[in-house]
């Protein structure tokens, strides 16, 4: 594609446009071959046609009034009966469909500020405190172990609350003592994941959560990876630690459909202990030229798509489909953790809970690694402090494990590869160490246009100086700024 297309001042013809869709898709990740680890949740072409046929009937439907689209109403009503089934809740339980596990949890946090002002009788942020014991200039206090998902940062930066930051245990397990002994007059939410993006473990909710009960504070699971799949696992007799809402003390779960629900992208879960809750969900504005205006979550218009098709694939694979794919996926993740494990270098981190993996490297660099499995077609995610590969097993994956493991196996077992790799790297690296020791903070702009060409070309390669330079930054906001940049020039 060109870089600078105009806007034509003819149409194209269908024909010729549907005739460049290939080419154009070219670049892509090409997920059908089953060598991408995450990114995309697929059913089977048998399964997705369903949901693409709902889609396809609804994509241009709106679900911003409810009124209108009473079809799209109930698909959202009965997802949201169902997913509150599929966590134990009561009739109590309310919630929404949202675009994504971003916004959910942004959801969940404002109802948590929302709840909180309303019960301080005041704003949060500079307000006078007026007796109620917090403390003047600061602002409500959200607690939340290392490993949670940044969406829960960038809802705290947009909300404007406190991100309290809490080590995780050696098991990389959230730490219930380590998030008491930062409670303080301005907390208002304790979270946890089950299980968290990296090390694919579950927190330890129960404890968590009646640490929150003690003190009256809420208690948000981000079940955004594993809302669809620990359920599952437990029904077919895996060992799963609770953390829905059998656990006392647990307020609000967001869990992702557009995951482990293999609906399409744009479908996530917010559910709530009680309407209550819900209610402080919602935005209405009544003084509005246009009209009483009220919304539900936090989008305003948006497609009938998403919501149709997820709807479909819940009913279409039933419990028993999940459950035979949550079966199959997690063999498939059993037999990669033990071919990793078995590789003498390589060390699967922790004991993941479901099929979210990462590990490391003790011989040779594991970007290097992951590098190397690229040019082999298979996408990895990177993960730093420590520096792993990562894995998100899903059906695509259902039988690849041996393709995957023995290109695995000859990597790290080939020097040549790694080494010529290294080479490349150690370039960039020692040029970005050295630009950075001299002048840290303009230089940035400078390392950010060599990391524009040594990371041309195809989307992903070469990620190992993607990560060898942002750790050669002593400060981590010239790293902000490098991905800023990276950002910027790649729209
Ligand atoms: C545990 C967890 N929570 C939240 C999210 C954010 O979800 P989304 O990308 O749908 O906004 C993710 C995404 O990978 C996740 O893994």
């Amino acid at each position: 594609m060109k870089k600078k297309e105009k806007f034509p001042e003819m149409g194209c013809v269908a024909d010729e446009l549907l005739e460049k869709l290939p080419s154009i898709k070219h670049d892509d990740a090409g997920w059908e071959d089953g060598k991408i680890f995450g990114f995309v949740y697929h059913p089977g072409n048998d399964h997705a046609r369903i949901s693409e046929a709902y889609f396809r009937a609804f994509m241009y439907d709106s679900t911003l009034n409810p009124s209108t689209f009473p079809s799209l109403r109930n698909f959202e009503k009965n997802i949201i009966s169902m997913a509150t089934e599929l966590m134990h809740g009561n009739s109590s339980v309310a919630g929404n469909v949202t675009t994504g596990g971003t916004e959910s949890i942004f959801l969940a946090l404002k109802v948590a500020r929302d709840l909180a002002r309303e019960k301080e009788g005041k704003r949060d942020g500079n307000s006078e405190s007026e007796g109620n014991g917090k403390r003047e200039g600061t602002c409500f206090e959200v607690i939340l172990p290392e490993t949670i998902h940044p969406a829960f940062l960038k809802a705290c930066d947009h909300l404007s609350l406190q991100a309290i930051m809490v080590p995780v245990r050696e098991d990389k397990r959230a730490d219930p003592k380590a998030m008491e002994e930062v409670i303080t007059k301005q907390t208002i939410m304790m979270c946890c994941s089950a299980p968290c993006f990296p090390f694919g473990v579950v927190d330890p909710v129960t404890p968590i959560a009646k640490i929150a009960k003690k003190h009256k504070l809420l208690c948000h699971v981000d079940a955004c990876m594993g809302g669809f799949m620990l359920p599952f696992l437990e029904d077919i007799g895996y060992s799963i630690p609770m953390f829905d809402f059998r656990v006392p003390g647990v307020t609000s779960i967001s869990m992702d459909a557009h995951k482990y629900g293999y609906a399409p992208k744009g479908t996530s879960i917010i559910l709530y202990r009680n309407r209550a809750m819900r209610k402080k969900q919602f935005f209405v504005h009544t003084d509005w030229s246009g009209g009483i205006f009220a919304s539900t979550t936090f989008m305003g218009t948006k497609s009938g798509g998403p919501v149709a098709g997820c709807w479909a694939i819940m009913n279409h694979l039933g419990k028993s489909g999940y459950r035979k794919l949550a079966g199959e996926v997690m063999k498939t993740t059993r037999s990669l953790i033990m071919g990793i494990q078995s590789l003498d270098s390589l060390k699967v981190i922790s004991d993941p809970d479901m099929s979210v993996l990462a590990f490391t490297s003790t011989k040779g660099d594991i970007y290097n690694i992951g590098d190397a499995l690229e040019s082999k077609g298979w996408h990895l995610d990177r993960l730093q402090f420590p520096e792993a590969l990562h894995l998100t097993v899903t059906q695509l994956n259902i039988g690849k494990e041996d393709a995957f493991l023995k290109d695995l196996t000859e990597i790290v077992g080939n020097k040549e590869i790694l080494d010529k790799d290294q080479k490349a790297m150690n370039i960039s690296v020692k040029m970005a160490k050295g630009f950075t020791k001299v002048l840290p903070g303009p230089v940035v702009e400078k390392v950010s246009k060599i990391l524009g060409r040594v990371m041309g070309g195809k989307s992903g390669g070469k990620q190992a100086a993607l990560y060898g330079i942002s750790a050669s930054f002593s400060n981590r906001k010239d790293v902000k700024k490098l991905v800023v940049n990276l950002l910027d020039g790649m729209y």
